[in-house]
């Protein structure tokens, strides 16, 4: 289990095995995912999301979820959490030894909708029984609220939306709340606003953002928040990722941009920068697309004519 965070240190939850690979054309071999969850816990993160036990009707990038989990090596001092939509999730992630999972859902109904064929409170009761397992069974529980800046059915969402949703996971027990920016529609003043409402309701020590790169303004606002006091945020290796249900939805921020940002900020993230830009530079080969970080592209070797 993580140790609790210094004030100069930030925790980076690396997403990129989920969130990335669930929005790949193809599918891409458990081994490759196991491969690559290894390189990441190997370069020092401390949380790395594994994969998700939802419906592979849903989503078949990630039907081999037992696979995966199973295939990984799992060192001490780091989580692996995996999504689950409801128990029978939950019942197929514990048969593999998971020992954190997170449940999800969106402050806008229209997306909720979409993406796991459910009203927020339908889902919000989906999680109780789900909190209830993993309480007596000694799981951690993440929580999520998409679509905190924008939603890509109903356009604008109400902040009063996303601070009673966080409000709501938290006090069931999710013991940090991750506020994503679904389809990458914000900016770093709006972002610092939306935390700064939902930390006014939930400890900020229990919140963690998490920003699609849509429109290129999610290094930004993870500094608007790492300002304002955030210290968790979500990542991706090789900006790897997008949202099925949200058409257009590029990848999270990349991870290697975020972690050269924040040792120029002066914090500690527990990460050797190197290997995971090798990580990144590896992962986007083997998927045959360009890196989506910056920090990739700059320190890959030059071809020279
Ligand atoms: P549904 O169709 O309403 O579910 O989907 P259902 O309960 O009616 O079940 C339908 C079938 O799915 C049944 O099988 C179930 O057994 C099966 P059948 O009888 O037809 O053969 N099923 C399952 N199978 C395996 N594992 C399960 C499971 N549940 C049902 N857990 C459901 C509802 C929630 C299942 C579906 O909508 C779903 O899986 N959605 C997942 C969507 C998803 O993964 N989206 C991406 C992740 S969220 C995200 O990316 C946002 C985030 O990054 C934050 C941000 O960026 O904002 C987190
Ligand atoms: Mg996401």
């Amino acid at each position: 289990m993580s140790e609790p965070l210094g004030h100069d240190t930030v925790r980076i939850v690396e997403v990129g095995p989920r969130d990335g690979l669930q929005n790949e054309k193809t599918i891409v071999p458990a081994a490759t995912k196991i491969a690559l969850i290894d390189r990441l816990s190997a370069a020092g993160h401390r949380s790395v999301e594994a994969t998700s036990f939802v419906s592979p009707k849903w989503i078949p990038q990630l039907a081999d979820a037992a696979d995966v989990y199973a295939g990984i090596q799992k060192h001490e001092g780091v989580d692996y959490p995996v999504l689950v939509p409801n128990l029978q999730g939950y019942e197929r992630a514990l048969a593999v030894g998971v020992r954190e999972v997170a449940v999800f859902t969106a402050a806008s109904e229209a997306f909720n909708r979409k993406n796991i064929n459910a009203s927020i409170d339908e889902s919000i009761e989906r999680f109780a029984p789900i909190l209830e397992r993993a309480h007596n069974d000694g799981v951690k529980v993440r929580g999520y609220v998409s679509t905190v800046l924008g939603c890509p059915y109903q356009g604008d969402v109400d902040l009063r939306d996303v601070v009673r949703v966080a409000k709501r996971i938290h006090a069931l027990g999710c013991y940090e709340v991750s506020l994503g920016d679904t389809i990458g529609i914000g900016t770093p003043a709006k972002a610092r606003a939306m935390l700064r409402a939902v930390a006014g309701e939930v400890p900020m020590g229990a919140l963690a953002v998490h920003f699609h790169d849509t429109r290129g303004q999610a290094l930004a606002n993870v500094f608007a928040c790492v300002e304002a006091g955030v210290r968790v945020v979500d990542a991706s290796v090789a900006g790897l990722g997008g949202c099925p249900y949200a058409n257009g939805a590029t990848g999270n921020v990349a991870s290697e941009d975020v972690v050269y940002m924040l040792h120029g900020m002066g914090f500690a993230t527990g990460i050797d920068l190197d290997a995971l830009v090798a990580t990144g530079q590896w992962i986007s080969a083997e998927l045959g697309r360009d890196n989506g970080a910056k920090l990739g592209r700059a320190l890959a070797p030059i071809a020279c004519a």
